[in-house]
C-alpha cells in the first residue's frame, strides 16, 4: 500500500463519449463531475456513429419497438429493460433537441425517419445524413464544456476502480506520468466497446476494455459476456486497418442490397427479411458466401440510386468510398463483417447500478440486457441516453448520504518494473486469436484451444508488471477476452451472436 496525489469529486465518470458526457449533463450543476478521456475528446465510437439513433415517438406503436429489439435479441432480452428504453425514448429524443441536435426532417418538416434491418417501421432518427454522433457528440461536448462543475480531463488513463469493503472510493489513474487516485462518492464505467480485441473491428483503437477489465480486477459482476456483434457491412480494404470504416446500415435501409463475388443477390437463401434481416444473420450469411465464394468481400449495391441522392443522404459514405477509388452511385462497395459492438458487460439494473456499492456503468460497457443476444440497429445511442439519465438521478440522491470520510485514503499502486515481453506481438496474436475462435462462427474444440493461449499470457504478465500503459490495455485485452472465452464455453447453447457450430442444430429460436 502507498500514497500518492490525489483529488476530489463528487462523480467520476470514466469516458467522454455520449453515455458519458450526457450522464454528466444529466447530474446537478452543485455537483463536481470530473469527465474522463482516454485520449483527445472525440477519439471515441460514439462520435462515429452513422445509422442514427431509434425512437419510438409521436403515434409510433410502443409494444411493435419492444417486438422488434426482443425479435432481434432472440427473446433473451431483459424485457424490462427495453420497455424502460422504448417508452423513455421521446423524452431523450426531446432533450437532445433541447440541448441544440438538429434531427434532419423531410419536406413537411417532420422528423424524417429511416429504416434499419428488423425494425417494422421507419424509426431511425438521424441529422446530416450518416453524420449523427458526430453531430450529437459535439452538442454535448459544447454544453459539458460551459457547464462549470463539469472538468473534463482528456489523455487520462484510468486503471483501476479503488474500494473499500465493496464499496467504491474513486478511481486510481495515471495521468501526465504520474499515479493519480480521483477519489469520488459516485463513479461511473463509460468506457465503451472491446472492438480492439479483433483484427476486424469498426471501433476506434483505444477501445481495449479497460473499463471492464477493471471491473474485472475488482470482481464486479458481468453479465452477457459472449454476446458480440458483428457489422455486416465495414469497407473491405486490402491493408490491415486498426479501425474499419462502416458502411451504415441504413444503406441497406434505403435499399442496397448484398451480392456476392459473382453478382448474386444472395440473401433469399438464409432469410425472408433479405438485406433486412437481424444483424448476426446477415453478418453469418456474408460469412458463409465468403466462404463459398472463395473471396474477401461480397458486395453492396447501391447504384439504383442517383448519385444526388446518395452524396446527400449518404455524404460520409459517399466521400470515403470515393477516396477508395468507389464511386458508389455506379461501382459495387466491398464489404465483410467487423466486430462492431458489444451486447455484454458490467451487469447493471435499471439505474446504471453494479453489484460494487457506488459505483455504475453505462453506455456499452455496461449490460442492462435491453439487446439480448443481438443489438436490434440503432439502439445503442438510445440506451446510452436513456440509461444515462436514470443513472444521473439515481447518483444524485445516493451522492446526498455519502460521507466522504468513507474514503480509502491508501491505495494500491501497480508498480512499474522493467519487461522484456514484446506486448505488440502480444496484443497482434490476441486479435488473431480472437477473430479466429470467437468471430462470427465459433467452435469448441477452438475456443478452448483459445482458452489455453490466453491463460499462459496472462499467467505470464502479471498485472504489477508494467511498464507503461500501452502494456496495461494489453493485459486488460487478455483479461477481457478471458472472460468472453469462459462465457462461451459456460453458454452451452446457440444464440443470435453467439453462434456455436456444435449446438447450432439446436437453435431452435424462431424470429
Ligand atoms: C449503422 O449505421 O449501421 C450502425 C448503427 C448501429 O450500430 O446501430
Amino acid at each position: 500500500m502507498n500514497s500518492c496525489e490525489s483529488k476530489s469529486f463528487d462523480v467520476v465518470i470514466i469516458g467522454a463519449g455520449i453515455a458519458g458526457l450526457y450522464t454528466a449533463l444529466m447530474l446537478s450543476k452543485n455537483l463536481r463531475v470530473a469527465v474522463l478521456s482516454k485520449k483527445d475528446l472525440y477519439d471515441c465510437d460514439s462520435y462515429l456513429a452513422q445509422g442514427g439513433i431509434a425512437a419510438s415517438i409521436q403515434n409510433d406503436d410502443r409494444q411493435l419497438h419492444v417486438k422488434d429489439t426482443i425479435n432481434a435479441g432472440c427473446y433473451v432480452n431483459d424485457l424490462e429493460a427495453v420497455n424502460v428504453l422504448v417508452n423513455e425514448s421521446e423524452k431523450a429524443i426531446n432533450d437532445l433537441v433541447r440541448l441544440g441536435v438538429g434531427f434532419d426532417k423531410n419536406s413537411q418538416g417532420d422528423f424524417y425517419r429511416s429504416f434499419e434491418g428488423n425494425h417494422s417501421i421507419p424509426r431511425i432518427l438521424h441529422v446530416n445524413g450518416d453524420s449523427t454522433g458526430k453531430a450529437i457528440m459535439e452538442v454535448l461536448v459544447n454544453q459539458a464544456k460551459n457547464t462549470s462543475n463539469i472538468e473534463i480531463i482528456p489523455n487520462i488513463f484510468a486503471l483501476d476502480i479503488v474500494d473499500n469493503k465493496n464499496k467504491c472510493c474513486g478511481i486510481m489513474t495515471f495521468y501526465k506520468n504520474k499515479f493519480v487516485y480521483l477519489k469520488s462518492k459516485c463513479s461511473v464505467i463509460a468506457s465503451g466497446g472491446i472492438g480492439q480485441l479483433f483484427s476486424k473491428t469498426t471501433n476506434v483503437d483505444v477501445l481495449t476494455g479497460d473499463g471492464i477489465a477493471m471491473a474485472i480486477r475488482a470482481k464486479v459482476t458481468l453479465e452477457d459476456m459472449e454476446y458480440i456483434q458483428f457489422h455486416p457491412t465495414a469497407l473491405y480494404s486490402k491493408n490491415n486497418e486498426k479501425k474499419m470504416f462502416l458502411i451504415s446500415e441504413a444503406v441497406r435501409g434505403e435499399g442496397a442490397i448484398l451480392k456476392n463475388k459473382c453478382g448474386n443477390r444472395f440473401m433469399k437463401e438464409y432469410d425472408t427479411r433479405m438485406e433486412l434481416a437481424p444483424r448476426d444473420i446477415v453478418a453469418r450469411a456474408i460469412s458463409d458466401q465468403m466462404k463459398k465464394t472463395d473471396s474477401n468481400y461480397v458486395y453492396l449495391d447501391a447504384t439504383m440510386y442517383e448519385k444526388s441522392f446518395l452524396k446527400n443522404r449518404f455524404n460520409k459514405i459517399y466521400n470515403e468510398c470515393e477516396d477508395n477509388g468507389i464511386e458508389i452511385y455506379k461501382d459495387y462497395i466491398p464489404v465483410t463483417p467487423a466486430e462492431h459492438y458489444f451486447m455484454g458487460g458490467i451487469k447493471v439494473d435499471l439505474f446504471g447500478r453494479a453489484s460494487m456499492e457506488n459505483l455504475y456503468a453505462v453506455g456499452e460497457c455496461a449490460c442492462t440486457g435491453v439487446h439480448g443476444a443481438n443489438r436490434l440497429a440503432s439502439n445503442s445511442l438510445m440506451e446510452a441516453l436513456v440509461f444515462g439519465k436514470r443513472a444521473a438521478e439515481d447518483i444524485l440522491n445516493k451522492v446526498k448520504v455519502i460521507d466522504e470520510d468513507n474514503f480509502e485514503d491508501s491505495v494500491f499502486i501497480p508498480q512499474c518494473k522493467e519487461n522484456h515481453m514484446d506486448f505488440s506481438k502480444l496484443k497482434e496474436n490476441l486479435k488473431i486469436l480472437m477473430e479466429n475462435n470467437l468471430g462470427i462462427v465459433r467452435r469448441i474444440d477452438n475456443i478452448k484451444s483459445a482458452l489455453e493461449v490466453v491463460d499462459e499470457v496472462l499467467f505470464k504478465i502479471q498485472y504489477i508488471n508494467f511498464k507503461s500503459i500501452e502494456q496495461v490495455e494489453v493485459y486488460n485485452m487478455y483479461e477481457v477476452a478471458r472472460s468472453i472465452i469462459m462465457a462461451t464455453l459456460e453458454s452451452k447453447t446457440s444464440i443470435g451472436s453467439n453462434y456455436i457450430e456444435e449446438y447450432s442444430k439446436d437453435n431452435v429460436v424462431l424470429r
